[in-house]
């Protein structure tokens, strides 16, 4: 059978002003995929989700969530039709608990607290937070702000995950928990479109990777294809991040 198309963006363009953020970007999510988007600061990125997550509504092009055009509605609705995402910068209630945080999410599913209690548990054990769940969210480390970022994402119950930069800041051995944490996610049924700087995790995780420079999506392909691809190595030149 096919994979069926869960998100498709046709010819999506975004402008600040003068500034082209996202120009005419069209790419299809296949149900079940795990894909990498990755370019240098600036090219786009994280305004790729805030369009997909109805932050912003795009100057020109739609955005489709099987089949049905999601353009213009605002990020609750888009929330509740099945995209969950993550913020680059994480602001979680500081001052409440990790399970309250994450309860915030479950809410969107139920009106009921009992309910809601239990699927914010459900999602903490799932990325690794379920024995820090009475600690206040303030008082986590990094590594714990980025499991509560992706737990509240994940209460929401999603079909498709936004994952902006996750692995940002962690040192290598929590980058290898988180990838795992993401491979689970994924396993338990969530397509996945993520954002990545570390480049080597990006490429162990994704099946397809699309790059993108200056808004505009300058390759497409496996891991393997676009780390050889001369455009791409030429837009991360003069990077900090290389290409390794
Ligand atoms: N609300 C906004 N108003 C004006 N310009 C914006 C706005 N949001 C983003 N931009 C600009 O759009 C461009 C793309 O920004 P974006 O944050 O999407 O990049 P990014 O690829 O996520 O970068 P990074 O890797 O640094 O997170 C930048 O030039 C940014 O300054
Ligand atoms: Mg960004």
């Amino acid at each position: 059978m096919p994979a069926k198309v869960l998100l498709e963006l046709k010819n999506v363009t975004i402008k600040f002003g003068g500034l082209t953020a996202v120009s005419d970007l069209s790419f299809k999510l296949f149900e079940g995929e795990i894909v990498g988007l990755i370019g240098p600061n600036g090219a786009g990125k994280t305004t790729v989700f805030n369009l997909i997550s109805g932050v912003y509504r795009p100057t020109e092009g739609e955005i489709y969530l099987n089949g049905e055009n999601i353009t213009g509605l605002k990020p609750f609705q888009i929330c509740h039709r099945g995209i969950g995402r993550t913020f680059q910068v994480v602001r979680p209630f500081g001052g409440k608990s990790v399970l309250y945080n994450v309860m915030v999410g479950a809410f969107l599913r139920t009106n009921d607290t009992r309910k809601s209690r239990e699927k914010a548990l459900e999602v903490l054990q799932l990325v690794g937070l379920y024995n820090k769940k009475d600690v206040l969210a303030k008082n986590l480390t990094i590594v714990d702000r980025k499991r509560l970022e992706v737990a509240k994402a994940l209460a929401t119950e999603p079909k498709l995950l936004l994952l902006d930069e996750v692995l940002a800041g962690l040192n290598p051995a929590e980058v290898d928990e988180a990838v795992e944490m993401i491979r689970q996610i994924h396993k338990s049924g969530i397509t996945i479109l993520l954002i990545e700087h570390v480049l080597k995790a990006a490429m162990a995780l994704s099946q397809r990777i699309m790059v993108l420079d200056y808004g505009k999506k300058i390759a497409e392909g496996s891991p393997e294809e676009v780390t050889s691809n001369p455009e791409v190595i030429k837009a991360y030149l003069g990077d900090n991040y290389g290409i390794a």
